[in-house]
């Protein structure tokens, strides 16, 4: 079984250092690739071709983090190879849970491949910039189906948030989210305005079990979601297709404001590492330990944003020995 690295930019070679050695004693092979930044400085591309066709020939795709403040305003942005290697595995399903350990439990699924991050968008010569949304009943299809699947293994309530007052692919949403639950009778649907679900969540997100929502909604309200049950040094994701290799990788970004310190939660990547055991080689088990190992090192040796003095490497090194005994 074959699992491609991809440490990327700021702290994300910080936290998928933590990610290989709780991986090094499990029979799986490692093998690292550049991405985002160092492969624009190496290659000129974000995700140059080898990189993509190792991808496509793992078994799973563990990603620590890209971008960089340099390449604000540059004409090749590490982001960019993001966005190309989610459409090339075509990981739809993006799963985002956030718990707080007690009334918390909400699981956001994601529409990754789709929506405003990959419709047509361009300049006209009279200086108009323009980003579309755009969804087909089948992207929305599939995706809906996903949600009330894992609503059915949860607590069988399904929110579908969306902005159906105002935007075309919203109502299109809402038409086909609807006419699923047909196949999903035990499941208690509900539509919420995507403004009105920021505000929910900020408020009372013990209401929620999963939300299915658009690419970009999705985006916003899950580093919400991880706001209030603590924070994004905690919120790990697995981006999923339908057969080939998932994607898994933190919410957070490369947090440059704190890269290079060593001080970097790595909560968020070993939890997305829980989740490719659990979703990638069914390895339920040791998922689970390796996220009681993580709730210890939580407890035990906090980093800094959760208001510890643990560096990365003490956290790991707490994992590390929890997970040996
Ligand atoms: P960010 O998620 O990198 O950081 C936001 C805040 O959260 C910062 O204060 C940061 O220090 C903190 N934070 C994030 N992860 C943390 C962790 N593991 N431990 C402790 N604190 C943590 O968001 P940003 O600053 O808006 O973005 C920085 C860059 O990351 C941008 O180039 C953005 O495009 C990119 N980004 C990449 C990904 C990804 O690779 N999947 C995700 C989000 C943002
Ligand atoms: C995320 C990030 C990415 C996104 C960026 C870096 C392209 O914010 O994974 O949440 O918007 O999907
Ligand atoms: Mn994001």
């Amino acid at each position: 079984m074959k699992v491609v690295c991809l440490p990327g930019d700021g702290i994300g070679p910080e936290v998928m250092e933590a990610a290989m050695r709780v991986l090094d004693p499990l029979p799986l092979e490692l093998e690292s690739h550049p991405f985002g930044g160092e492969a624009i400085e190496k290659f000129g591309a974000p995700l140059p071709a080898p990189t993509l066709e190792a991808c496509k020939q793992a078994d799973a795709v563990l990603l620590g983090a890209i971008g960089l403040p340099k390449y604000d305003g540059a004409a090749v942005r590490p982001e960019q190879g993001l966005i190309e290697l989610r459409g090339a595995l075509d990981v739809y399903a993006n799963l985002r849970p956030s718990s707080d350990g007690d009334k918390v439990d909400l699981l956001i699924v994601r529409e990754l491949v789709g929506g405003i991050y990959y419709g047509r968008r361009g300049r006209t010569e009279d200086g108009l910039v323009f980003d579309t949304c755009e969804y087909t009943e089948p992207q929305i299809e599939r995706i809906a189906r996903r949600g009330f699947e894992l609503a059915q293994k949860r607590s069988k309530r399904l929110t579908c948030v969306d902005k159906a007052n105002v935007l075309a692919t919203s109502r299109l949403w809402r038409q086909v989210v609807e006419r699923v639950k047909g196949d999903y009778s035990d499941v208690e649907l509900k539509f919420m305005l995507v403004d009105n679900a920021a505000m929910q969540i900020a408020r009372a997100p013990e209401q929620f079990d999963v939300i299915v929502t658009e690419n970009m909604f999705g985006d916003i309200l899950s580093d919400l979601a991880a706001a209030v049950t603590g924070g994004l040094g905690l919120a790990a994701s697995a981006s999923l297709a339908d057969g080939g290799p998932g994607l898994f990788e933190p919410v957070h970004g490369s947090a440059p404001d704190i890269a290079g310190k060593g001080i970097a939660n790595p909560t968020a990547m070993l939890r997305s590492v829980a989740m490719m055991l659990e979703h990638a080689f069914d390895e339920e088990t040791a998922a689970r330990e390796l996220e009681q190992a993580v709730e210890l090192a939580i407890r035990e040796a906090p980093t800094p944003d959760l208001g510890g003095t643990a560096s990365t490497t003490e956290f790991a090194d707490r994992v590390v020995e929890a997970l040996s005994r």
